[in-house]
């Protein structure tokens, strides 16, 4: 993985670096997803090894961070792996959506994973109790969720496994732990190689690698200029990041969107998920020519590792568009977003940075993972927030649970 920054950095910011580095250290002792990459998988392996065979849909009750990572990647690898089973997942009360879902799998062939950190969201729940209510055998169930959790009270009731996420871990920052890993792992998805990747750019921001410096200085200028830019744009040349994107809308949004500690200042850096070249017909025209308060960040594959291409095809009308015969899609995709990152380069005033991976594989997707949760605790640090608390979203909660409670009590009447 390379990061390529192109925009000016003050370099006399040794002595903020060194600070960043210290706190990040420090927070490093009390949050658990930093050591996620050492972790020990013997039991998620055990227990894939023991799977039943016959099942050939895992399906995923979730949401937020119980769902968005795995289903990054998954939808990553898809095209090139052939997973041994299906990933479904069900993370919305749309009632279509829950029998749209429902249409396209066999229960007999499907294993159900609930998982909820926090063991009582609505969402998961409402959907748990439908399916288990048609499907209601526990064999057919396993559970991921904080120990003791009333999840976990009811999963020991009914007699089901349970696998524990640390106490330490966020929702979000959860995709390396049993959360992420144990559906992708029983969909063939090889875990080792995406925690090395993971590992990979732990060891060269940790060790003095090449990814420290640059994931220091974007941090800073993202920090420093986050009145200024406050959007930040990702954009992925690959339909198979799609889902990596909305789960770093999820990340970026949900850490980065606070009130300052100590303070009632509002602050966040918005996050817009972008993929090309579909949104080169779209969103493109605003980076180009809209208000200048966005930084954008293009993530390249450097080899798709394959060779698909146009054909030596010369058709009426359309000569112009015969420099296309022969190319590679690999190729011409490369272009795209090469010409893109000129375009935008000399426009002169927009913050950009490319993210080149290698090619579609767990290692790559671990490094991309991992440089995004460091990335995330970085800036968090420095624009004073609580990254990993969410109160935002709590009062809504709230509102819901009691307008549930008097349509119960009106359901009673
Ligand atoms: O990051 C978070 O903590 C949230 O987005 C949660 O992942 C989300 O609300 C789902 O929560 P739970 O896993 O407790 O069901």
């Amino acid at each position: 993985m390379k990061n390529k920054i192109h925009f000016k950095i003050c370099d006399r910011q040794v002595e903020e670096k060194e600070r960043l580095l210290s706190a990040i250290k420090k927070e490093q002792l009390e949050i658990g997803y930093y050591n996620l990459p050492e972790q020990n998988i013997d039991e998620i392996l055990e227990y894939v090894d023991a799977f039943d065979n016959n099942i050939e849909n895992i399906v995923v009750l979730g949401i937020g961070g119980s769902s968005l990572g795995s289903k990054a990647i998954y939808e990553f690898l898809k095209p090139v792996k052939n997973p041994t089973r299906k990933l479904y997942f069900f993370e919305s009360t749309d009632p279509l959506n829950i029998m749209e879902i429902l249409s396209k799998i066999d229960l007999k062939k499907s294993h159900f994973l609930v998982i909820s950190k926090s063991g009582t969201t609505v969402e998961t729940i409402s959907i748990f109790k439908y399916l288990y209510e048609k499907q209601g055998s526990a064999s057919n169930y396993t559970f991921v969720t904080d120990e003791n959790s009333a999840l976990d009270k009811f999963a020991k009731e009914i007699d089901s496994k349970t696998f524990y996420l640390p106490n330490n871990v966020g929702g979000r920052f959860s995709v390396l732990s049993v959360v992420g890993l144990l559906p992708l792992a029983l969909c063939g998805v090889d875990i080792k190689e995406l925690l090395s990747g993971a590992d990979k750019v732990k060891e060269s921001f940790f060790n003095d690698g090449y990814l420290k410096e640059s994931l220091l200085n974007k941090a800073i200028f993202y920090a420093k200029y986050h009145t200024t830019y406050n959007i930040n744009c990702l954009f992925a040349y690959s339909e198979t990041l799609r889902y990596f994107s909305e789960w770093y809308v999820q990340l970026w949004g949900e850490s980065l969107g606070k009130k300052q500690c100590n303070s009632a200042f509002h602050v966040g850096v918005t996050p817009i998920g972008l993929i090309g070249p579909k949104d080169q017909h779209s969103f493109l025209q605003l980076i180009v020519e809209g208000t200048r308060d966005k930084s954008v960040t293009f993530i390249k594959i450097d080899d798709f590792q394959n060779e698909l291409e146009v054909p030596n095809l010369a058709l009426p009308h359309l000569e112009s568009l015969d420099m296309l015969n022969g190319i590679t899609f690999h190729d011409l995709i490369t272009m795209q977003s090469d010409s893109v990152i000129e375009a935008l380069l000399e426009q002169g005033d927009i913050p950009l940075d490319e993210i080149i991976i290698e090619r579609v594989s767990e290692e790559c997707m671990g490094q991309l993972i991992y440089y995004y949760e460091l990335l995330t605790s970085l800036v968090g640090q420095l624009i004073n927030v609580n990254t990993y608390n969410q109160p935002g979203v709590e009062s809504g909660k709230i509102i819901l649970k009691k307008k549930l409670e008097k349509n119960k009590g009106k359901k009673n009447d």
